[in-house]
This record gives C-alpha cells, structure tokens and sequence, in this order.
C-alpha cells in the first residue's frame, strides 16, 4: 500500500476521477461552510477507503469520514500509513473476539506471521499494547526491526528447521497470508484462534474510534510506524514495482511535497 503526502481540502465532494491511493496525511488547505471539526492549517491523516483518490495534491475528504488530527509526535510520512495498514491490523485483531468469542488477554500467546510487512508490523505492536506476548515471524534480514517493534520472540521462516521451533500459540495471526499449514498446525494450541489478513478483511468496515484510538496510542508512545523507502509522486511507477516484490520493510511512503 502506498500512502501520499499531501494537502486537504475538507467538506466538499470526492475525487469524480480514478485516482488510485487510500490514505495520506497532510494539511487542510481549505474548509467549506459547514466544516466544525477542522480549520485551514490543521494537520490530519485520513482514509478515503474505497473512494480512494490520494495520489494527488490536494484532495477533498468529507468531515466526517476517516480523518483525524495527526498524532502530534509523528511525521506526515509516518502518519500517512496508520488509516489503513494499522487500522486493518487493529480490525483484525479484534475480529478475533467478536466472531469466535476469543479475547487477546493479558500474556496470551500470539504469533503474527509476516511481522516486517505493514499490517504485520502494526499487529505486533497492538498485541503488545493489549499485554500479550509475541512471537513475530519474518526473514533473517528483519529480524532486528520486528524485536525493535517489542516482539517478545523473533523466528525465522527461512530458516531450515523453522517448523521445529514452533511452540503452541493461542493466536496465529497470518499478516501476509502465506503461512503454511504444516507450521499453523504445529504453532496453534487446541482451540486456538487463526486469523488471516487476506480472508478478515474481506468485509471490515472502517471506523473514526478506532483511528482516534491509534492516535492515542501513538501518542502514548505505544505504536510507530515502521519506513522502507520514500518515493516522489512522480516516482509511482517504481514504488508500485518495489511493493509489488513483496518485500517491503512496513510501509513505502509517496511524498507529494518537496
Ligand atoms: N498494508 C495495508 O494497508 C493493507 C490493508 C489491507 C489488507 N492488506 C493485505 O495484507 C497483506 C499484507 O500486506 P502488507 O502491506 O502488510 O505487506 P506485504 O507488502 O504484502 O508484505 C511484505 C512483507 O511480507 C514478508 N513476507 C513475504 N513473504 C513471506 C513469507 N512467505 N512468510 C513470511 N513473511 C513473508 C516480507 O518479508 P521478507 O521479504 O523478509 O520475506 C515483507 O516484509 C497483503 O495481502 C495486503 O493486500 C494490506
């Protein structure tokens, strides 16, 4: 997923064109008549959902769709990839109590497989700041990212005797949608709860509580956003190519601004 950095404007109609792009961070340059949450000058991040739209720059965002003033200790970079990657992840996590009546508590055990992705990255972190203990899985070379990010333990899925290593877990949250079923059977307890990102997200529906409940997080210090590389808008060829890879540590940011 690629997030702009761009400007606002606030209360007038979306984007009548396809412009691709579903989230950004930026500056509300202008406010309609009717606008009471926001004023020209505002910092705020935002997700346009599937209006999409957010390659651009400037763009108009509904007062009251997704959109929130940006954490005051983030980056408009930073800020721009929390309305989808750390908002799926929370929306995710949660589904896990409310379809199957399973609640993360304090020091349950949960594998978040794909940690160094975005959605990944974000889902260790919130299964952090919800007390449970962590196991991320990643690749050798993200292994120093996802302890950065508080995993409790890192495993290495490349790694020849992965599958041996493999301990039960209450939750297995697959973040990339790869992981194989010879190692979720070994890694989930009895009864245990599989999530994957590919198959929950299918009909989540966003919600503004649960971009001001990241806000605060991230204002408490408890949630960050992870940066592989930055692109100019110009560049969006390149940055769709590098994502594509599959490879990308956390998010690839556009910056729309100089
Ligand atoms: N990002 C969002 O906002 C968002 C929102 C909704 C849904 N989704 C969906 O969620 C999935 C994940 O997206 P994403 O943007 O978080 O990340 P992504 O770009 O799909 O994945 C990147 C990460 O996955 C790791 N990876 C690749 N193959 C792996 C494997 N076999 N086992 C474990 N890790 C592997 C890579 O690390 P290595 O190179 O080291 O392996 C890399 O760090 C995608 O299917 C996406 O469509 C994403």
């Amino acid at each position: 997923m690629i997030k702009p950095l761009m400007r606002l404007i606030i209360g007038f109609y979306g984007p009548r064109r396809k412009i691709l792009g579903m989230e950004c961070s930026g500056v509300v340059e202008a406010v309609g008549s009717g606008v009471t949450r926001f004023n020209e000058g505002d910092e705020v991040f935002a997700s346009t959902e599937m209006k999409f739209g957010t390659y651009a720059e400037y763009i108009c965002v509904d007062q009251d769709g997704i959109i929130a003033h940006k954490p005051n200790n983030m980056s408009h970079a930073e800020a721009a990839a929390v309305p989808n990657g750390a908002m799926t992840a929370l929306m995710v996590l949660r589904k896990s109590k409310k379809a199957q009546q399973h609640t993360l508590e304090q020091n349950q055990k949960i594998m978040i497989y794909g940690a160094s992705g975005s959605v990944g990255s974000y889902a260790v972190q919130l299964a952090k700041s919800m007390g449970a203990e962590v196991t991320g899985v990643c690749s050798a070379a993200n292994v120093n990212m996802v302890t950065s990010l508080g995993a409790d333990h890192v495993l290495d899925y490349t790694a020849p005797d992965f599958t041996q290593h493999l301990e039960p877990h209450d939750v297995i949250f697959d973040a990339v949608g790869k992981m194989e079923a010879e190692a979720r059977h070994t890694a989930l307890k009895k009864g245990g709860v599989y999530l994957d990102v590919l198959k929950a997200t299918d009909c989540l529906k966003l919600h503004l509580e649960d971009l001001l409940y990241l806000k605060t997080l991230i204002e408490d210090g408890k949630l960050k956003t992870a940066i592989d590389k930055t692109y100019p808008l110009a560049d969006m060829v390149e940055a769709h190519s590098y994502v594509e890879q599959g490879h990308k540590r956390g998010n690839v940011i556009i910056s729309v601004s100089d």
